[in-house]
């Protein structure tokens, strides 16, 4: 180092390393994590002993050299560790992911489908999916997807409108489902699958939120063991591998019966990933893979007595604070305690505010704020916690004790409860398909001139991180409706060239 670099100076420079300097004062906070990545800010890895591992990490960052192997054709040590990861989740074939699941989504509609087939998928398929269909050139079949009018939950498809999709075309080459869904909520896959099967069409399964079911017996069945011809997965959202490192796994079965072509799936790997790819991100997935061999049925057990505590105790107070206010007389129907939601993977515990007179975007805000604790994601109704392996019970005392304060503070305040709002779940009819949309021209019209209109951009509001509407679709009034509305208590929509959302893009026809 220049000698003339004085202390001052240095400091000056940290100050000017704008990411490092903001995440660094993440970090000092010790924020209570609710949210992806699963590993918790590396809390799991510090409690299992990897902690020396990780901090060396920056040393193992390389290339493609003798030794280190070749992720798009492995034939050393990360063939050796594809291998160890295929014996434990079971599959034929595992691709370690470094573009997360989104290159997997992309990767596996592009290599089942060719240009113009029909790909069934649920309306509420994650964007990637889209975006894959413009690539390929694919015509999307939409499911209708079911979303809980409390809550505004994603409930994902009934079998009833999947058997529909697929008797109505029956010339699809793929299905594409998401499961689970980001709240947690899963349908009878093996049913699904065993009929779209009989009817020869490949089976696709977005297991982006379910990395961590094939962990505990208590947990939804893994699509895997379902029966599903393909499967990806963010092992960075539900157990601890970091951020962007996924897998996807192509099943024994369709291996075997060449229902899937392999040959075509690792080309189109090479198109969708990185030349470049991460070896600290491939160490992570492979730690990931550790943990969940030999920690992680433990671990899992662990969680899940935490949250039967904590929602036990979450009752508890329930009950005797509405006995108590009974007693003294009070306006039970101004404001209630918050309703807890734990659908089929318990894990995913969505926290309803709107009894408590906040909405989820509030809510969010106050947990950050107020007490250091950040959830996953908010919606007008409440806000989702993702909670993993890597949380312990004094984060799940923390949320307790910051959700009785909360609505304590609400009482005091004397909120009233607020009404939900209804989730637009209308199927916006197709004018072009998602390609030939995306190449057309757009214009700028104000929001209240589009309805009637042909979309020019995906809207996506987050959450949850799915189209509302996508380019080459007829805007609806309900629709601009409900983003107006949401826009304005703090929701976030991704897709738009004008972040304000106050003009939309649409295709001249
Ligand atoms: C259902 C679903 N599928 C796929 C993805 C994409 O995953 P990744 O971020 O690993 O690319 C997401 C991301 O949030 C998702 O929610």
């Amino acid at each position: 180092m220049k000698k003339n670099i004085t202390k001052n100076k240095i400091k000056e420079n940290e100050e000017k390393l704008y990411i490092n300097s903001g995440l660094s004062r993440i970090i000092d906070d010790e924020i209570v994590s609710f949210h992806m990545p699963g590993h918790k800010n590396g809390k799991l890895y510090e409690k299992l002993g990897y902690k020396e591992k990780m901090e060396k990490l920056y040393k193992t960052d390389t290339t493609e050299i003798p030794g280190t192997d070749n992720l798009h054709s492995p034939n050393d040590i990360i063939k050796e560790s594809l291998q160890k990861t295929e014996a434990i989740f079971d599959s034929g074939k595992t691709y370690y992911l470094i573009n997360g699941s989104t290159c997997g989504i992309q990767t596996a509609i592009m290599s089942t489908c060719n240009p113009e087939d029909k790909l069934i998928m649920s309306r509420d398929s994650h964007q990637s999916a889209i975006n894959g269909c413009i690539l390929g050139d694919i015509k999307p079949i939409y499911i209708k997807a079911d979303v809980d009018k409390k809550t505004n939950i994603q409930m994902g498809n009934s079998f009833k409108n999947i058997k529909k999709a697929i008797d109505e075309n029956i010339d699809s080459k793929a299905i594409l489902l998401t499961y689970p869904t980001y709240y947690g909520v899963t349908i009878d896959l093996e049913k699904v699958i065993k009929y779209a099967h009989e009817k020869n069409i490949i089976v696709i399964i977005d297991e982006a939120h379910g990395a961590h079911l094939g962990l505990s017996s208590k947990l939804p069945k893994t699509a895997l063991s379902c029966g599903a011809d393909i499967v990806i997965q963010s092992t960075h959202k539900t157990l601890p591998a970091f951020t962007q490192s996924s897998m996807m796994h192509i099943s024994k079965n369709a291996i075997e019966n060449n229902i899937v072509n392999i040959d075509r799936i690792e080309k189109i790997l090479k198109m969708t990933e990185t030349s470049s790819p991460s070896y600290i991100l491939m160490q992570s997935l492979e730690i990931a893979v550790d943990i969940y061999e030999r920690y992680g049925k433990e671990l899992i057990e662990e969680l899940y007595k935490n949250i039967i505590n904590f929602k036990n105790e979450l009752n508890h107070y329930k009950i005797n604070i509405k006995n108590k206010l009974k007693n003294e007389n009070y306006k039970l129907e101004e404001i209630e305690f918050f309703n807890i939601y734990n659908k089929d993977d318990f894990t995913k515990i969505f926290i309803s505010s709107l009894e408590v007179g906040l909405t989820g975007y509030e809510l969010e805000e106050i947990l950050r704020k107020n007490y250091n604790i950040q959830v996953e994601l908010s919606n007008y109704c409440g806000v989702l916690m993702i909670s993993t392996i890597g949380n312990d019970t004094n984060d799940f005392k923390k949320m307790k004790n910051a959700l009785i304060s909360i609505y304590e503070e609400s009482n005091l305040k004397g909120r009233k409860k607020l009404n939900a709002i209804n989730y637009p779940n209308i199927s916006p009819k197709i004018i072009f398909n998602p390609r030939e949309a995306f190449y057309k021209e757009k214009i700028n019209v104000k929001i209240e001139e589009s309805i009637g209109k042909i979309c020019g951009e995906n809207i996506v509001p987050y959450p949850p991180g799915v189209c509302i509407i996508a380019t080459g679709e007829i805007i609806q009034k309900e629709i601009i409706d409900y983003l107006k509305y949401c826009k304005k208590e703090g929701m976030e929509i991704s897709g738009l060239k004008d972040s304000k959302f106050e003009y939309i893009q649409v295709i001249e026809n």
